[in-house]
């Protein structure tokens, strides 16, 4: 009997937790396993309660055990009968008999009917079986539509649960099976509760014609309390509601509690929401993690289980909501009545919080181990060469030898780009920057097209990618051969435009490229007048204007493609350059830096308009060339 009882209870369990389809690989963790050792351990125990008749005591840790197997069932999504668990669970059941018997013997510490019974049968049975809708001819609203039963009379043999219809029905398996679908099976504790109290006689005291009251129901339940003032986390937490909790409930909750009829009454837009409760009442009691419903419905204390559906919350989410809980349910968010989808930080901001705790030496291992992967999933054929200096790693499928010269030429405008920008001699980029340095155009076109998805256009032979929480920060560059001639800058001088470049993105896009552009040429040709690409600039800036409609455009985002860029940007560098020197220059881009638009920048340090100062650059350019620029 016992064997039979315990199987079917196996499989209604099975179904309930493990859900019918088990994915494949599914397996207790270590973690878990440890977990089932304490569980073990705590079972134990009961043997000793039960002697010094401790009722209560002992069904606790029971109770405790099956719920935290169950938890660990679904976490795993392995079945209640997965050869880990079975043995534990049929520990579990043997020593809840013994319990029931020595209880029933002692006449004490049995099961209380009014407090664990009626409210499970009011709660899960009731709405099927009452006055008006009696299922099966049987009423579950009252102890006496109880012992009435049903078409089948008798529903109960007071001692054998294994005889009685009412335990056999919570166990069977189909369309038997009461509650009956949709809605969910009972949870292993609410069955053995029944199951117990049958089989200690299922003794009853008290008015047999009362209706049950599910807002009786068993534990605390926060009924109708006005919600409570909000607690503000003071950053000494172990856990972050907007980090660490928000995030789960707008993947998994907001989808059904939301809009006009948000489900259980419970809207969780908002923390503001949250904290409200819905159709039962408050659902968070700050510090009370057995009271709050919210957690009582997430950890299948009660069901049916949050999320409702297939969709579950991982180990963490459920350790972090209950440290949460405990630590008095605070908000560390901007405002409470702010939709949660806001108060979120990005991926990109989680992301920027944990690299600002890196030490440097770790952020230089992420970078070398980012960049390794990176140059493997381009140019998985090729190995890479690598050199180093303290502000580059210079990586590549050019020489060894090319790449040091590259390495030199880098750390000599680094010194540049400190003394220029009056930068300090701490680190320029986080982690270092890597220089890629591809022998072809094939596996120069091959990086970008693989980790940017991006194509290269044709006449583009470097470019640069930082962003301000340095999690990218490096350059291409395609080994052009040092011949400068007026379409080709020669490497020293792409590598040079690519770094000013990468100095420049450090505050993310907020310098054009124009003046990006402008000032990588601009540094690149500073010792080298006569470099004969730098002279070819403003005739083929001249020939990029002639599309132009109006002198304001120069400045305009996305007017000119990237190979016209070079050239337009040099000049108008030049140009500025000439009209205030690097000391206005530098004033521009730290106004730009520091998030200003460029048409008041511009204004603050030249006191010049975009129309201005476009008109004035066309006519330093018509200058040098008046033949050649169009008139409009
Ligand atoms: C969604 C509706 C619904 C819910 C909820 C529900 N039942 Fe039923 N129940 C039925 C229907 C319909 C029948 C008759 C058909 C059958 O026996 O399967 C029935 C029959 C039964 C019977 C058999 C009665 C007899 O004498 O044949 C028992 C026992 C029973 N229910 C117990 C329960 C218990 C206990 C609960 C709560 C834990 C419950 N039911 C919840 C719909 C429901
Ligand atoms: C697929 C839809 C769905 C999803 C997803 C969902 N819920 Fe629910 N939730 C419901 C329904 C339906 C109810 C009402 C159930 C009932 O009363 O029987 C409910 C009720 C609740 C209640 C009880 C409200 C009250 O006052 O009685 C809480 C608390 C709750 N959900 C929390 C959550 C949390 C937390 C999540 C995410 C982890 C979540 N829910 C995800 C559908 C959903």
């Amino acid at each position: 009997m016992r064997k039979l009882t315990w199987f079917s209870l196996v499989l209604a369990y099975g179904m309930l937790w493990g859900g019918a389809v088990l994915p494949v690989g599914a397996a207790i963790t270590p973690d878990q396993r440890k977990e089932l050792g304490e569980i073990r351990k705590e079972i134990g125990k009961v043997a000793g309660h039960v002697t010094k008749k401790e009722f209560d005591e002992a069904r606790k840790i029971l109770n405790d055990a099956q719920e935290k197997i169950s938890k660990i069932a679904s976490d795993a999504k392995v079945m209640e009968t997965d050869k880990t668990l079975a043995p534990i669970l049929l520990q579990i059941e043997k020593q809840r008999a013994t319990l029931d018997k020595k209880a029933a013997g002692a006449g004490q510490g049995g099961i209380n009917f009014d407090k664990e019974v009626a409210p499970i049968l009011a709660a899960k049975c009731a709405n099927c079986h009452n006055d008006e809708r009696s299922s099966g001819g049987l009423k579950l609203d009252s102890f006496a539509g109880l012992e009435a039963g049903g078409t089948n009379k008798s529903l109960i043999v007071a001692g054998q649960s294994a005889r009685s219809l009412l335990v056999a029905r919570l166990t069977a398996n189909g369309p038997a099976r009461m509650p009956k679908a949709p809605q969910p099976a009972l949870s292993a504790v609410e069955i053995a509760a029944i199951t117990s109290w049958v089989n200690q006689g299922a003794k009853y005291e008290g008015d047999k014609a009362k209706k049950f009251q599910a807002a009786a129901a068993g534990g605390p339940r926060p009924n109708n309390l006005p919600p409570p003032a909000i607690a503000r986390a003071n950053g000494n937490e172990k856990v972050s509601f907007k980090n660490d909790i928000a995030p789960f409930m707008v993947n998994l909750c907001v989808g059904c509690h939301s809009g006009n009829n948000p489900r259980g009454g419970l809207s969780l837009v908002t923390f503001e929401g949250l904290m409200k409760g819905g159709a039962s009442g408050r659902v968070i009691l700050p510090g009370n993690l057995e009271g709050s419903r919210l957690w009582r419905l997430v950890g299948g204390l009660e069901l049916p289980r949050m999320p409702q559906g297939q969709a579950r919350i991982t180990r963490t989410n459920y350790e972090n909501l209950k440290v949460w809980l405990e630590e008095g349910a605070k908000f560390d968010g901007p405002d409470p009545k702010q939709p949660l989808r806001q108060i979120v930080p990005t991926e990109e901001q989680i992301l920027a919080a944990k690299l600002s705790k890196l030490t440097p030496e770790e952020f230089v291992a992420m970078r070398k181990e980012k960049s390794e992967d990176q140059w493997k999933r381009s140019n998985s054929k090729e190995t890479a060469s690598t050199v180093e200096s303290a502000d580059f790693l210079v990586m590549g499928n050019a020489s060894e030898d090319r790449l040091k010269e590259v390495l030199g030429w880098a750390d000599e405008h680094a010194k540049t780009l400190r003394a220029a920008f009056g930068a300090k001699t701490d680190e320029i980029w986080k982690g270092k920057l890597a220089i890629f340095v591809f022998k072809d155009r094939f596996s120069f076109e091959e990086f970008p097209r693989v980790i940017e998805s991006a194509e290269i256009p044709r006449d583009t032979v470097g470019l640069a990618r930082v962003v301000p929480s340095f999690d990218e920060a490096y350059i291409c560059v395609e080994d052009i051969g040092d011949q400068v001639t007026a379409e080709s800058p020669g490497m020293k001088l792409s590598v040079i435009d690519q770094l000013t470049g990468a100095y420049l993105k450090r505050s993310g896009d907020k310098i054009p490229d124009w003046l990006i552009r402008g000032l990588g040429l601009a540094l690149a040709s500073k010792d080298d007048k006569k470099n004969e690409f730098i002279q070819a600039q403003p005739a083929m800036a001249i020939e990029s204007l002639k599309g132009l409609e109006s002198p304001e455009q120069v400045f305009e985002k996305g007017k000119f493609s990237s190979a016209d860029l070079g050239p337009i940007g040099f000049t108008l560098v030049q140009h500025m350059l000439a009209a205030g020197g690097p000391s206005k220059l530098g004033m521009l881009i730290d106004k730009l830096q520091s998030g200003a638009e460029l048409a008041p920048a511009l204004k603050d340090v030249y006191n010049a308009d975009l129309k201005t100062l476009g008109m004035s650059y066309g006519s330093m350019l018509g200058s040098r060339k008046p033949a050649k620029v169009k008139k409009k």
